[in-house]
């Protein structure tokens, strides 16, 4: 293994952001390594959408450092024409929801947009949109506009748009929000498939899609880290997932006059 094999993907140092009122971000230090499969866990509120977007480059650290394979990720870095589009290949994301980045006329017009934005051939446009439609199981969407789909297809074209550029890292924000259950598992077998060699980056607060992807958790609270480390020691530790409000305690009856609290996960 050469010393570029061991460069992180990516490497956040102290990283500090906050919106106009509200702080989001407070010294946020972790490393990803290549192929790793991470799962950023956290309740509502504690960071991990605005932390996918400093990893995708949709926004910038305030404090602290973001990098890329070694280099600074920056406004600037990314400005730079040939930096930003080669970046935007190589590091996908699908944001929670799918509305928010679906907006052509058809669901091949949706997948086939990247390629033909990386200045493709048309045979290599209509080879890859093809593939990418039939790993998704959507050929029989492509000529429906992607609004009128249900929320489970809206989220396989966005994974299609963002999976047929065949990125190297995939940052994905609550893949499982807002589906049903069996759309949620769909969407998580479709993925586990599809998840190969690439570096994954996945927000959730389900234990569940982390038990059954993650190779690595990082838990924020209040926008600071509270842990991080290999998934089946986090996921286990009771306590930090309590803390953290990643496990509700809640009363409930075992029989009359019997109620009594427990740790209880719901999925
Ligand atoms: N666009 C925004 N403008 C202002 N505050 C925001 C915005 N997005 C998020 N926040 C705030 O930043 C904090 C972190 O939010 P977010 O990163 O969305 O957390 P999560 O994805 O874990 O729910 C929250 O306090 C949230 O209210
Ligand atoms: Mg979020």
């Amino acid at each position: 293994m050469g010393v570029l094999a061991m460069t992180p993907v990516f490497e956040l140092e102290g990283v500090g952001f906050r919106y106009p009122n509200a702080p989001a971000l407070d010294g946020v230090s972790f490393s990803i390594a290549p192929g790793q499969c991470v799962a950023l866990l956290g309740a509502n509120g504690s960071g991990k959408s605005t932390l996918l977007r400093l990893l995708a480059g949709l926004a910038f650290a305030q404090a602290g450092h973001v990098r890329f394979q070694g280099g600074e990720l920056t406004e600037a870095a990314l400005a730079d024409d040939a930096g930003g589009l080669e970046f935007r290949r190589r590091v996908g994301v699908v944001f929670q929801n799918p509305d928010a980045q679906l907006f052509n006329a058809t669901v091949f017009d949706e997948v086939a947009f990247g390629p033909l934005q990386m200045g493709w051939s048309r045979e290599q446009v209509l080879e890859r949109t093809g593939e990418a439609l039939r790993a998704l199981d959507i050929e029989a969407l492509r000529e429906r506009p992607p609004y009128r789909l249900s929320g489970g297809e809206k989220k396989r074209v966005a994974l299609a748009s963002v999976l047929v550029l065949d990125p190297e890292v995939l940052i994905l924000d609550e893949p499982t929000a807002a589906l049903d259950p069996q759309s949620q598992a769909r969407v998580i077998d479709f993925l586990f498939e599809r998840l190969g060699e690439r570096t994954v980056i996945i927000a959730t607060h389900s234990l569940e899609v982390a038990r059954e992807i993650a190779d690595t958790c990082a838990v924020l609270s209040g926008g600071q880290l509270a842990a991080h480390g290999p998934a089946e020691g986090i996921l286990s530790d009771e306590a930090l997932l309590r803390s953290t409000h990643l496990l509700h305690v809640h009363r409930h009856r075992h029989g009359p006059g019997s109620a009594h609290s427990h740790p209880h996960q719901h999925s």
